[in-house]
């Protein structure tokens, strides 16, 4: 079901995104790929990666002495990445496969960095998710998740509710010319995934250390890092 949206909104998903974010998801992906401390020559993975932002962010810090490995599980989301990927010039840096963040296609230890972002609330089992992004990062290396949150402010909270749970169906609805519901699953698969506490203790209890996050613009997303 969750694939049958993604399809539908892939076409406007880049566009929503920008427009219901007022471009702040720009920020939010470039300070991720900060956080991986991934470097010229890093070999590094995108799990969930959609249309392919963060990749393209990842393969200009390892520049094409890196690689990225960019992996969805839905076709039509990563054919549009695929296509901004050749667009950026960046297609012998970034490979597009398609994969499971459940049962990754990849060798253990394999990457310097893995990146999540907006994905692992998509995801059936996160617990599972999260196992397979250790498996794939090597000793030492780093998981960056970033992923929608409640924010604690109450002020904040119910101008977020009003925002997502009116502006947000809306407004995505009529850009993506959607007929799925995918604008009102968004808004509400945030309110029944882990807040960032608890999703901290599940990345330390699939094996991460020094897990820490920080909590962005206002509490609406966190950052969870992970070592290896
Ligand atoms: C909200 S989009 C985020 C895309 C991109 N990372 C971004 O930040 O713009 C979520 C993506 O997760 C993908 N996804 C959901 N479940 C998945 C799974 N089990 N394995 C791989 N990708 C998955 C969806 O197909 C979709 O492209």
């Amino acid at each position: 079901m969750v694939q049958k949206m993604f399809s539908s909104a892939a076409r406007r998903y880049d566009l929503n995104n920008t427009v219901l974010s007022f471009g702040i998801h720009h920020y939010w992906k470039r300070y991720a790929v900060d956080k991986t401390l991934a470097k010229q020559g890093s070999i590094v993975l995108d799990v969930c990666s959609g249309t392919a932002d963060i990749a393209i962010l990842l393969a200009k810090r390892v520049t094409s002495s890196g690689h990225v490995m960019a992996v969805d599980l839905n076709p039509e989301m990563l054919e549009i990445g695929k296509k901004k990927v050749i667009k950026s010039g960046l297609e012998d840096s970034i490979c597009c496969s398609i994969g499971n963040a459940e049962s990754l296609q990849f060798r253990d230890n394999k990457f310097d960095a893995v990146t999540v972002g907006f994905g692992v609330r998509n995801v059936k089992h996160l617990e599972k998710a999260f196992s397979e992004m250790h498996r794939v990062t090597r000793p030492g290396g780093r998981v960056v998740c970033l992923e929608f949150t409640q924010p604690e402010s109450r002020f904040l909270k119910y101008l977020y509710d009003f925002y997502s749970f009116t502006l947000i169906p809306a407004v995505g609805t009529v850009i993506s010319r959607d007929k799925t519901g995918i604008y009102n699953y968004l808004p509400s698969s945030i309110r029944k995934f882990p807040p960032a506490e608890p999703l901290k203790q599940l990345m330390h209890n699939t094996g991460f250390s020094k897990v820490y996050y920080e909590l962005l613009s206002g509490g609406i997303v966190a950052l969870h890092v992970g070592i290896k």
